[in-house]
């Protein structure tokens, strides 16, 4: 939530907009307003100079003055509405200092309070302004660096910070819960501050990624990391990652989130190259009896069931906890227990919470994460990073099915059959390919009956139960219709009364032990009136119309969800909403 980008030294001379580029690269991490700070290269006052506006940044132009360092934020609003008032930067009362945040300050109304009493104006309703005025308070008697430092340690919450000053051309950076991470272009001497690497990919791919308690003090000279408890300078090593730029931009399609369903011809297969160490390493500690609890949220959450029944297939139990209801269980979980965390980001504020009670209690941890550098793999002791590179859509999809990959390859090396799991994930590759190319024309024809429909319902049994659960939240997250998924076997003890003449009854099926009854919950539904929409490897009398999907055994789900990404898509498109930034929601969900 909230994106954080800044530059130093900017070689163009005009940071202000290297930082809105940034920014919209950060834009799927909120897009309820957007700010530029930058301390002009001919200043008419000794300030810096800020630009604020509501609204998403997409089209957005700056009428910055010229100017070598700059800090911006792309918001989601936690505290204050949606207002140019309240989007960040947020300056002190001097106008010299600026900060942006990511995160919330859960006790800024104490120094609010005091900071009125000592004479700070506000301009905000935010919580990050405080962060502005303590700092100027602090900067009194002591130098920036120290006052940042002091100020940070003294915020409850998960935050990062970024605050840029006038006087001294310096940007103090400090995390602590939430993600940032630095690049440098040594060639060009300019310094970058993100919250995520495809703000700055363009410029250079050697970075680091700050831990909790870390700072880094950025000026035109030099970059310097720092212990946040200490004030201790500590080695910055620098890492290069393998992004390529490409990664981050659209590359001919029309959005984000199109082109990163149509990369999953390549990235589940690529899943069955990685990790093999590491899986070896998992499944023989199931072997040893630990037992294994799967947690996550949203379509993370969904993985971790699918995962679950693949554990089952394997004749292995598991448990499964969505990581924001994990707490009333987590005193079931012990030095005996593996507890594999799914997130994309590696960022979700629930899944760490629930990751750190886990670790309290002796669990070990193990990740599957598709983004880098990030707080779930610092917490993990063994990470399995799916590799389907930079995931922008806020909408998960391609780093879902790389994490659903990982999880059935997991499964089938507790069972000693990786290297079948493996050869079947490698297969997928050209039966998707083949298959996808064909979709797109089947899904816009559907999505055309569907497009002013109020509500669908959905139902799976078994392997498809999971795969209904995130074929309809990609319908409600893309396209806002109400798609309401249910086991099938539930539906008919109650839900049953809603269908009426013509409802939409999506039923995800595949040639397994259950098809004949999921055929006869859409029997069911078929006698109420429902219009029946197969999602399968088949035809059915039973269905009034199919999206036909490969028939890959166990695998076969992994073409019934995609069928859903992209039927969301295209009825996201057809009902005008904006596939790649569905209205509300946040790409990384960094708060409680
Ligand atoms: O980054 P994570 O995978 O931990 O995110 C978890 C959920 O917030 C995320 O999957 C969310 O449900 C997406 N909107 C799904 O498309």
């Amino acid at each position: 939530m909230c994106g954080i980008f800044a530059v130093v030294n900017d070689k163009t001379g005009n940071a202000a907009q290297t930082v809105l580029a940034g920014l919209k690269k950060l834009e799927y991490r909120g897009y309820d307003s957007w700010g530029i700070a930058i301390k002009p290269t001919s200043p008419e006052t000794a300030k810096l100079q800020i630009e604020k506006h509501i609204g998403k940044i997409g089209e957005a132009q700056t009428s910055l003055p010229a100017g070598t360092i700059a800090i911006g934020h792309t918001r989601w609003a936690t505290h204050g509405g949606v207002t140019d008032a309240n989007a960040h930067p947020h300056l002190d009362c001097t106008g010299k200092l600026a900060v942006i945040h990511n995160g919330i300050v859960e006790n800024y109304l104490e120094f609010k309070e005091d900071l009125i009493k000592k004479g700070h104006k506000f301009s905000s309703e935010t919580d990050t302004e405080v962060v502005a005025h303590l700092v100027e308070e602090k900067i009194k008697n002591q130098k920036l660096t120290k006052a940042v430092f002091e100020t940070f340690n003294e915020l409850v919450g998960s935050n990062a910070i970024g605050v840029i000053d006038y006087e001294t051309e310096t940007i103090v950076a400090c995390r602590n819960g939430s993600p940032l991470v630095v690049g440098v272009d040594e060639k060009n001497k300019q310094y970058f501050l993100g919250s995520d690497v495809p703000a700055f990919l363009k410029y250079t791919n050697k970075v680091h990624f700050l831990d909790d308690g870390e700072s880094v003090v950025i000026t035109t000279n030099e970059i310097k990391l720092f212990d946040l408890k200490t004030g201790a300078e500590k080695k910055l090593s620098l890492q290069t990652l393998d992004w390529k730029l490409e990664d981050a931009e659209k590359g001919g399609f029309s959005h984000f989130l199109l082109k990163e369903i149509m990369e999953q011809k390549e990235t589940i297969a690529k899943t069955a190259s990685v990790n093999e160490k590491e899986i070896g390493e998992i499944a023989s500690l199931i072997k040893q009896g630990f037992k294994i609890v799967l947690t996550g949220c949203g379509t993370a959450s969904y993985c971790a069931l699918a995962g679950k029944y693949f554990f089952a297939k394997a004749g292995i139990e598991s448990q499964t906890y969505g990581s924001y209801e994990f707490l009333p269980f987590s005193k079931f979980i012990d030095k005996k227990t593996l507890v594999i965390a799914i997130s994309q980001s590696g960022e979700t504020a629930d899944t760490l919470i629930a990751v750190r009670q886990a670790k309290k209690n002796g669990a070990k941890i193990v990740s599957i994460v598709n983004a880098r550098g990030s707080t779930l793999e610092r917490l993990s002791d063994i990470i399995l990073a799916v590799g389907a590179g930079p995931e922008i859509a806020v909408v998960s999809t391609k780093a879902f099915t790389s994490q659903l990959a990982t999880l059935y390859l997991l499964s089938k090396a507790a069972e000693n059959k990786y290297d079948e799991g493996k050869k079947q994930i490698k297969e997928l590759k050209e039966t998707l390919t083949l298959w996808i190319d064909k979709l797109s024309t089947r899904l816009i024809g559907l999505a055309k009956t569907l497009v002013d429909q109020e509500h669908i319902y959905l139902i799976g049994k078994h392997l498809n139960y999971p795969a209904t659960l995130e074929f309809a939240l990609k319908l409600k997250e893309s396209s806002y219709l109400h798609a309401e998924p249910f086991a099938a076997g539930e539906l008919k003890h109650g839900v049953i009364t809603l269908i009426q003449k013509g409802t939409p009854c999506f039923v995800l099926a595949s040639n397994d032990e259950v098809k004949g009854e999921i055929l006869s919950s859409a029997a069911e539904l078929k006698a109420r009136g429902g219009r029946i929409i197969g999602v399968a490897p088949f035809k059915s009398s039973e269905f009034d119309e199919v999206v036909e999907t490969p028939d890959l055994a166990d695998l076969t789900i992994f073409g019934n969800i995609i069928a859903g990404q992209l039927l969301g898509y295209y009825l996201g498109i057809g009902r005008g909403a904006d596939p790649d930034k569905p209205r509300n929601l946040a790409k990384s969900v960094t708060v409680k």
